[in-house]
């Protein structure tokens, strides 16, 4: 099977991995029309923007039907958790158009943190030790908690907007968290909490392309989570990230690909699960072995920004491969040379922020550094450019060292204005302990 010569594609969507993702797909000489649904005012260089929400699969049904669209690409991880995948594959006018993502219960691996725990446990995939609990298992809970050691982590089992992973100190914190989600902090997605030892070491995020069968590695990356230089404050949707990881050397992926990427298309696989998309997963590297943190069903963001500029080859026959199962035959070329991407984010971010600062800058910013300006919450006013979410621009830039990648993002960002710009001048800075130039 293949998809058409030129063909249209529906990318939904609208942040800053899905800026990265409609540049990197406006590129292939195979795109007769690309439409990003709901998109940013950056999506709109590279497509056409579609008002419409992605989580509501009777209008992009229609979407897909008026506008002849031949593939559906999944940017965030809500709508493959609620089923699109399922719902474009089982309706009787539509079920031709493949999608870039996977089953709904393929979703599980991200949609529920219980299922996760037990994929890995079924396929002896490494991970922290583990169990769940309920409403009706509190005390089961307290005793468990009891019986570990501090810090404590506590994870709703469901989608809770990247907020439902708590780590305490101390038990009394740890018991009253745990009573507070199965209570209902977190609504029905802590209606099971997963308690886990706690691994100690850095984390890195590995990508990983599969058809179901056959699987490529994309360039691994590192995020920074919080808001504060040197990893301080509270955690946000992530500051910046940066590819290649120097601790992700050879010998270290290759126990991550026979110890966890294996294990875990071969589970899908076994399971019957129709995986046809990217897994990205979350890992601890603790004394030289990997654990997994956590899976996620979709690619990362601010990391997609960051490592598909080292993707040479044309993306849209990546996710022909991907669909149609060939992903054995397609041939994946990555650049040497490190890539960065610094995120600007609005004042006061992670908590309340304002929005429709006007932005300037975005013309004249990159025109020395050739940086690349992904948006991420940004919305067209007028002629201009204004903010339209926490965070706002990511910038990316590729160097032959990382001190030139960063140094072009930050010269970039320098080059941009915003009322309240906020950014962590410290991104890729504890990878130099690796001797990382
Ligand atoms: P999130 O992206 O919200 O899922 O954040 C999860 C974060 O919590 C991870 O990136 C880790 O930093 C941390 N974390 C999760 N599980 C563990 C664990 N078992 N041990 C140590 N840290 C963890
Ligand atoms: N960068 C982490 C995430 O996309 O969930």
């Amino acid at each position: 099977m293949k998809l058409p010569e030129s063909i249209k594609i529906l990318l939904l969507g609208s942040g800053g991995r899905e800026c990265a993702l409609a540049w990197k797909i406006a590129q292939s000489p195979r795109v007769a029309g690309l439409f990003i649904a709901p998109g940013n005012a950056g999506t709109a260089a590279y497509g056409t923007n579609v008002d419409l929400n992605p989580n509501n699969f009777g209008t992009v049904k229609q979407f897909i039907l008026t506008n002849n669209i031949n593939l559906v690409v999944v940017g965030p991880e809500e709508p493959l958790v609620k089923g699109i995948q399922d719902y474009i594959r089982e309706d009787s006018e539509i079920y031709h158009v493949p999608v870039v993502g996977p089953s709904m219960l393929g979703a599980r691996l991200e949609g529920s943190k219980d299922f996760a725990k037990g994929f890995m446990a079924r396929h002896g995939i490494p991970t922290a030790a583990y169990r769940s609990f309920g409403k009706d298992s509190v005390k089961d809970g307290y005793a468990f908690l009891g019986s570990l050691t501090p810090p404590y982590v506590l994870k709703a089992d469901g989608l809770a907007a990247g907020k439902g992973v708590v780590i305490l100190d101390t038990l009394e914190e740890a018991k009253a968290e745990l009573a507070d989600m199965l209570g209902g902090k977190f609504g029905a997605a802590g209606n099971t909490v997963v308690i886990e030892s706690f691994l100690s070491g850095i984390e890195c995020s590995v990508f990983v392309a599969t058809d179901g069968k056959n699987y490529k590695v994309l360039p691994v990356a590192k995020d920074y989570k919080r808001i504060g230089e040197g990893d301080t404050g509270p955690n946000t949707g992530g500051m910046g990230a940066v590819s290649p990881v120097a601790f992700a050397d050879g010998e270290f992926m290759e126990k991550v690909r026979t110890r966890i990427i294996e294990p875990t298309v071969n589970g899908l696989a076994t399971e019957k699960i129709d995986y046809r998309g990217f897994i990205f997963i979350g890992l601890i590297n603790v004394d030289g072995q990997p654990y997994v943190i956590e899976y996620n069903v979709r690619l990362g963001d601010p990391e997609t920004e960051a490592i598909l500029p080292l993707v040479g080859s044309d993306i849209v026959s990546l996710f022909e491969a991907i669909v149609y199962g060939q992903l054995d035959k397609y041939q994946l070329d990555l650049s040497d040379g490190y890539s960065v991407t610094v995120m600007c984010v609005a004042g006061g971010y992670p908590g309340d922020y304002a929005k429709g600062d006007k932005i300037t800058g975005l013309d004249t910013a990159a025109a020395e550094t050739g940086s690349l300006i992904f948006h991420a919450g940004t919305a067209r006013q007028g002629a201009g450019t204004v903010t339209n979410g926490g965070r706002v621009l990511s910038v990316t830039s590729l160097g032959t060292t990382l001190d030139e990648a960063l140094a072009k993002s930050y010269r970039t960002i320098d080059g941009i204005s915003f009322e309240g710009k906020t950014f962590r001048s410290d991104i890729g800075r504890d990878l130099k302990k690796y001797g990382v130039k």
